[in-house]
């Protein structure tokens, strides 16, 4: 079995899909491990934090969406980062013009990334990382399409962060059905979690009382100042605060990931040896 194809999905905007996607990659990256982020979001937010700053990009998502051009070669469109490990595939603005020809193509547009992206992700990259829009659309349902998990940030700060979720879930059940039987509900992520306010407290403790201890990442990613400065800078804390509280979250949050993803390779393999055995 090749890399984990990983969608980080959310219809709430604002809620750190971007960050948890880039903070995580350089994380998994540190840990030796080959990440590519599949920037799938038009606003291109994750390309500007990930590329090095006067990078060259010609090939992009854009390309790979458009079924009226020349689909290019996959590789043509991955650049590497200024973060070890990480490499990733760019988005930009244009390609939000691209969802009115994928709703014309639709189903057949559905499975864009999976035939166009996955074959690559799976074969070169122990882990992908594909970021999403704030909305469920095509660019979020073929991102789920082409995944074997789906990773749900939830944000401690928002009282509105809870009311997108059932959307996300619902989207990922429907495209089980669409014939992603390999897809599943990663776990939530907590983020921007300050132990010290009740709005936090209250937010984490309603995602573990509605979805299970088991489906909730123990490891939260603290609300720090340093998140919007490096945001602000468009770059990861790990640039010059590889070392700081954000950057142990993230590293102990890989680590749980990694272990999550082991634990699921050994359950599938004891149970086609279950299968097997007459
Ligand atoms: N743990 C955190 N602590 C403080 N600020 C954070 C944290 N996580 C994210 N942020 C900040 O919140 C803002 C929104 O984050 P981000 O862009 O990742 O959200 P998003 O869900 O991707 O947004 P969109 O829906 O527009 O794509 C950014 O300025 C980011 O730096
Ligand atoms: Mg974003």
């Amino acid at each position: 079995m090749g890399g984990a194809v990983i969608c980080l999905a959310n219809n709430k905007g604002g809620i750190g899909k971007t960050s948890v996607t880039c903070h995580l990659a350089c994380a998994l990256g540190r840990k030796g491990k080959k990440v590519l982020v599949v920037d799938n979001d038009p606003q291109s937010n994750a390309s500007g934090i990930l590329l090095p700053k006067r990078a060259l990009v010609y090939h992009t998502l854009y390309e790979i969406y458009d079924s009226g051009g020349k689909p290019p070669r996959t590789a043509s469109c991955v650049y590497t980062t200024e973060y070890p490990g990480v490499d990733v595939i760019p988005n930009v603005e244009q390609t939000s013009g691209l969802l009115l020809n994928l709703a014309g193509g639709y189903p057949e547009s559905l499975a864009t990334l999976r035939r166009r992206v996955r074959p690559l992700a799976v074969k070169d990259y122990d882990v992908t990382l594909v970021d999403c829009p704030p909305t469920v659309c095509l660019f979020t349902a073929n991102a789920l399409f082409a995944s074997d998990w789906a990773l749900v940030p939830v944000d401690a700060g928002s009282s509105h962060s809870l009311d997108g979720l059932k959307k996300v879930l619902d989207l990922v059940e429907s495209i089980q059905d669409a014939g992603n039987t390999g897809l599943s509900l990663l776990r939530l992520l907590v983020n921007r979690m300050d132990a010290r306010t009740v709005i936090s407290r209250t937010i984490a403790g309603e995602v573990i009382r509605r979805f299970g201890e088991d489906m909730v990442f123990s490891s939260r990613i603290p609300r720090l100042t340093a998140f919007e400065q490096a945001d602000h800078a468009k770059e990861t804390i790990f640039l010059r605060q590889g070392k700081s509280p954000g950057a142990r979250a993230y590293e102990a949050l890989a680590a749980e990931l990694l272990a999550a993803l082991e634990r699921d390779k050994k359950q599938k393999k004891q149970n086609r040896k279950q299968e097997n055995t007459p």
